[in-house]
């Protein structure tokens, strides 16, 4: 087969043939076709989209580049969920040990955050001793003993999505709902969940910014999971302003145990029982406790601290904090009526809780602590945020962001927390 012929294909608006799809992955994942011909053929895919059947068949294709793990002979039923990302979104922490107390098995791998939404394993990060690497039998093993695993997805799983995605993430073809599907959808194939719940991020702190792109990558996301005979759902969920009150590794993990102890942020309980009684629902679990009482009984929590010290963490000990807080003032008296995610988001990154390039390290304790979110009343002086840092230099630049990023008595026009759901 000629990689030119592929690309002059899709370039032209045809449907690539299977035989097509499979050789150019396989052929790229063993570096027999060229990085620019590969960044031709992405680049024509962005603008030529995909059937279902090429999206299907392509992320097939990065499945079979890698091992796919399989836990079915386990007691319990495994399901996973998947979040496009956002700003303060910690719900994997709350949400994986509450659906093991409820009976499910949890195999999640998770990722390390890259520009302005965090990582759910840097947050992990920030527990003295918790170590994100696990074999597949050391995943099995906790899966089967604690029912709950979170970790870092070995190299062994989809090694083309991995190639493949460095080399849009510099070629301006990361945005193109076939792509974005089949990368996350490869990934979540080969962890060897049994069921999926996707949520989808909607709004200025996510990938999706309306709800109609984030509407067709779910639609898209279900049918390759269902193709693949794995029980997906999705919801899309809000993400114009951030969830919780706490944005920042450490800060969130310290949000997420709140929960856990049976307290915690309005959005972040609700939207952590509505996926769990979701994943649930996809596992077959239609009789198991309800997350809410796991989360009232203590149940979660027990899940979590035997989750936490099973990968080497003290659930005890104290979180790292930033060496330095400035408190930042309202500006005006009246209703805060927008707090915007992106800038939320930005201002954490450059506090340091983010990172610039893949191999920086984070600043575990930075980030941004919300007083007041948009509907509460504020009067003018009173704290509006808290920046946390580890150099007071770094504060001048994450307010100038947040001025922009917040407004009081303007339109008040908030997104549902969950939007429609899709499957
Ligand atoms: N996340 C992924 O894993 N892949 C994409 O293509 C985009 C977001």
């Amino acid at each position: 087969m000629d990689v030119i012929d592929v690309i002059v294909a899709k370039r032209d608006g045809h449907e690539l043939t299977a035989e097509q799809i499979d050789w150019v992955v396989d052929a790229y994942t063993r570096g027999a076709v060229a990085e620019e011909q590969m960044s031709a053929l992405t680049m024509a895919i962005v603008w030529r989209g995909m059937t279902r059947a090429e999206v299907s068949r392509w992320t097939e294709a990065m499945l079979a580049s890698g091992e796919r793990l399989d836990f079915s002979d386990l007691p319990r039923p495994t399901t996973d969920k998947h979040s496009t990302g956002g700003v303060g979104d910690k719900i994997t922490l709350p949400l994986t040990p509450t659906v093991a107390a409820c009976g499910a098995a949890v195999p999640q791998l998770s990722g390390r955050g890259l520009g302005h939404t965090g990582g759910t394993l840097d947050k992990l990060e920030s527990i003295p001793g918790w170590r994100a690497d696990l074999t597949p039998a050391g995943m099995r093993d906790r899966l089967r003993d604690v029912g709950a695993v979170i970790c870092a997805a070995g190299s062994g799983l989809a090694p083309a999505d991995r190639r493949l995605y460095a080399l849009r993430d510099v070629t301006g073809t990361v945005e193109s709902i076939p792509l974005i599907a089949s990368s996350i959808m490869s990934k979540k194939l080969a962890e060897g969940t049994g069921s999926l719940v996707l949520d989808v991020k909607v709004g200025s702190g996510a990938f999706m910014k309306d709800a109609s792109a984030a509407r067709e990558l779910a639609r898209t996301m279900v049918a390759i999971g269902t193709d693949h005979g794995v029980r997906t759902v999705a919801l899309l969920t809000a993400m114009d302003t951030p969830l919780g009150r706490q944005v920042g590794n450490a800060l969130e993990l310290a949000e997420a145990v709140e929960v856990l102890a049976g307290g915690g942020p309005e959005d972040v309980v609700e939207l952590t029982v509505t996926l769990a009684r979701e994943m649930l629902a996809a596992a077959g679990l239609t009789a198991a406790k309800d997350p809410a009482e796991a989360l009232r009984d203590g149940t979660a929590m027990d899940a979590w601290r035997r989750m936490v010290a099973a990968q080497g963490g003290d659930p005890d000990a104290p979180l790292p904090t930033a060496r330095e807080r400035r408190t930042v003032l309202a500006a005006a008296t009246g209703t805060l009526t927008r707090l915007d995610a992106h800038a939320v988001g930005l201002a954490a990154w450059r506090l340091g809780a983010g990172r610039a390039r893949k191999e920086d390290a984070v600043a575990p304790g930075a980030g941004v602590t919300l007083h007041a979110k948009p509907g509460d009343p504020v009067r003018a002086g009173q704290p509006l945020f808290t920046l946390h840092a580890d150099e007071p230099e770094r504060f001048d630049r994450a307010a100038q962001v947040l001025a922009q990023g917040y407004e009081v008595d303007g339109e008040y026009d908030p997104l549902p927390l969950v939007i429609d759901r899709v499957g």
